[in-house]
């Protein structure tokens, strides 16, 4: 039996990397799935601006309209630059705050009624940027760190009332994003420092593992686990 059948799932960022892996499982399994991004459109694939409150009544409204609710919201989008501190402008800091903090804030609460009604839960994609510091990326870290204890406040909050609140913290994943940001690594960077991004297992996250993670948070198998943080890093934080 699949795990999602007669499940609705919302995804942010779901043009591209873990977020449209995330769709795909999650369609896979069953589950209605509608995508959001800000890059794209289609039949499955809304084009909405998370960090817009009016795009996020629009397309939570519209995903509830097609499908007559959400049990599950996955906030995937998202974005990072490199740059020292000192370099980092107030818009690039704004920019990091909006998308990957405000973002999943504003979906998850205009989202909320109908998890309420249906026990649903919300599956956050923050990265073991949010857990400990990373080089040349205060804004990434701060706004992912944010979006840890979101999480684990929204957790405490609804845990009575029915609704799961997790994160999963990636370490890095081969996706358009890695090779984006690649290219804004400060020339130079300190060597020894950058060598925290590295896995000790040597090996690269794949987008699907990262969607099998945000399955199992968001399947019955998890009801019993929320306020979460499931790294999936390669052994990096140890
Ligand atoms: N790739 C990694 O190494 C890694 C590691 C840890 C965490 N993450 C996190 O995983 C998530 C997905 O990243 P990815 O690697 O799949 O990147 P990606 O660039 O492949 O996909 C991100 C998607 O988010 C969309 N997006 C950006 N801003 C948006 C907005 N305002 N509204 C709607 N959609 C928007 C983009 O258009 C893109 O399609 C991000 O939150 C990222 O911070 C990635």
């Amino acid at each position: 039996m699949s795990r999602f059948e007669g499940k609705v799932a919302l995804v942010t960022g779901a043009a591209s990397g873990i977020g449209a892996a995330t769709a795909a499982l999650l369609r896979e399994e069953g589950a209605q799935v509608v995508g959001v991004d800000v890059r794209g459109e289609g039949a499955e694939l809304l084009h909405g601006d998370v960090t817009d409150p009016a795009s996020v009544q629009a397309f939570v409204g519209d995903t509830i309209a097609r499908h007559g609710g959400i049990d599950i919201v996955a906030n995937v989008a998202g974005m990072v630059r490199f740059s020292h501190v000192e370099d980092t402008t107030l818009p690039d800091w704004q920019q990091h705050l909006a998308v990957n903090l405000t973002g999943p804030f504003l979906v998850s609460q205009a989202a909320l009624p109908t998890l309420l009604e249906r026990k649903g839960c919300i599956v956050n994609v923050a990265s073991i940027a949010g857990l400990r510091g990373q080089p040349y990326t205060a804004a990434y870290c701060a706004s992912k760190g944010g979006l840890v204890l979101l999480t684990k406040s929204m957790a405490l909050e609804l845990a009575a009332r029915g609704v799961r609140v997790n994160a999963v913290c990636p370490s890095g994943v081969v996706t358009p994003l890695i090779a984006g940001v690649a290219k804004t690594i400060p020339t130079d960077a300190d060597q020894k420092l950058m060598e925290r991004l590295m896995a000790p297992n040597g090996l690269w996250v794949e987008p699907v593992e990262i969607a099998e993670a945000i399955a199992y948070l968001a399947s019955p198998a998890a009801r019993n686990i929320t306020g979460t943080t499931l790294l999936i890093d390669g052994g990096t934080w140890c």
